[in-house]
């Protein structure tokens, strides 16, 4: 038996924020492998003595963090063809990474949350993802497209976990179950996919919005804040009405952005409102995000503006060239998945200093007490604060 303690020392989660107190594997990614052994040992998802443990294609990994559920289904499980959605891109270029050292880049492939991931799939292992809207949506694609006698195995750390899970996979399969908790991680397992009729329309994508935007924002179930406007966001778009960007163009006369980056665009709240603000400004909005950038295209088309807002799934501003904007609008993330770590705005606003053209500004928000005023004055150049509350400031720094 493949001694999964050994191949989960040699993971890494790079290019994923990397720091000695993250770790690329969990105490849930052993227990879902473990599950999922003990049940193919049994005959769990193909009674026929003859059949192999799985068969290639049969075996479904989703939320894999950086590999170590993906690959140790590999080792363990013997699995082949193994279909994977992730919705980082880091998670994504992490598994891949790690597959290489370890010789398994064939093992697998990536999906998008679609037929083309789930249409005869046996066998699904799930790590939870801490929002119900996200569950909600994979349980229903799941028992949408998987085979009817799918075997969903999905893991949590217990402190993450709440009855309301149970629930929401009770609203797509007839049978939901808890296992036992061990090392402070537990498996809910569903079978029995609810039929189409009992399946309601599908669910996502949702749209909302908010009386101070004059469009509507759309989101899918991992897409951050959900179809509402984000508090730091409000605060950020009134200093974008209050006290305008300027930048300097041709013989330094001060004029209105032309190239505006919207970097981590979530639902897309802040580029389709650049785009309504700025009429004559190109915007790229770009996120890690896979349901990021799906929600974005469509706030964007819903909105009008599908030819002036170019949406990209990519790591930081690796899409924007050096030196190309002329106004960086961010709301960084605090989390790396549940960890909170400042690491991950740190080196976003780090990558502005590239994107951003001389005399550019990044007008950023963020949790006041996180003060990143001191980074953006070192990396970017002097920063004005342009509004604080008790719980936001925002400050605007043009690139020196
Ligand atoms: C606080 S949310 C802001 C979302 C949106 N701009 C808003 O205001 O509602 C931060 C966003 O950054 C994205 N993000 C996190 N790490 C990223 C990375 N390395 N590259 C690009 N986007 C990232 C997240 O997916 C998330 O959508």
């Amino acid at each position: 038996m493949t001694d999964l303690a050994a191949l989960f020392a040699q993971l890494s989660r790079e290019p994923d924020l990397d720091a000695p107190e993250l770790q690329a594997h969990d105490a849930t990614d052993r227990l879902l492998l473990e599950t999922a052994a003990r049940l193919l040992d049994a005959g769990g998802v193909d009674p026929s003595p003859s059949s192999p443990r799985i068969r290639a294609g049969e075996l479904v990994t989703i939320g894999d963090r950086h590999g170590a559920l993906t690959l140790g289904a590999a080792a363990l499980l013997g699995a082949r063809g193994i279909r994977v959605h992730q919705d980082p891109l880091l998670g994504e270029r992490a598994l891949a990474a790690n597959a290489e050292r370890l010789g398994l880049t064939g093992a697998f492939a990536h999906h998008a949350l679609d037929a083309s991931l789930l249409s005869g799939a046996k066998l699904v292992l799930l790590q939870l993802p801490r929002a119900l809207a996200e569950l909600d949506e994979l349980a229903q694609a799941i028992a949408r497209w998987a085979d009817p006698q799918v075997v969903v195995l999905a893991g949590g750390r217990v402190k993450h976990m709440t009855h309301s899970m149970n629930a929401v996979l009770g609203r797509s399969f007839a049978e939901v179950a808890a296992g036992l908790a061990e090392r402070k991680s537990r498996v809910l397992t569903a079978r029995v996919p609810r039929s189409s009729n009992e399946l309601s329309e599908p669910r996502f994508p949702i749209w909302g919005g908010d009386p101070e935007l004059p469009f509507a924002l759309a989101a899918f179930g991992a897409t951050f804040g959900g179809a509402d406007l984000d508090h730091g966001s409000r605060l950020l778009l009134a200093t974008l009405r209050a006290d305008p960007p300027a930048f300097p163009g041709e013989g330094r006369v001060l004029r209105a952005p032309e190239r505006i980056v919207d970097l981590g665009c979530g639902n897309g709240s802040l580029a389709v409102a650049a785009a309504g603000l700025f009429p004559g400004a190109e915007i790229v909005a770009t996120d890690q995000s896979r349901a990021a950038v799906a929600a974005t295209r469509l706030t964007a088309e819903a909105a009008g503006f599908a030819g002036r807002v170019e949406v990209v799934r990519a790591d930081g501003a690796e899409a924007v060239p050096d030196g190309w904007a002329e106004l960086i609008l961010l709301n960084p993330p605090f989390h790396s998945g549940a960890a909170v770590h400042a690491g991950v705005a740190h080196r976003l606003i780090r990558q502005c200093a590239r994107a951003l053209a001389p005399g550019g500004e990044l007008r950023l928000v963020y949790n006041s007490h996180l003060g990143y005023r001191p980074l953006v004055e070192r990396t970017i150049g002097p920063a004005r604060e342009l509004a604080r509350t008790k719980s936001y400031t925002v400050v605007g720094a043009a690139r020196r």
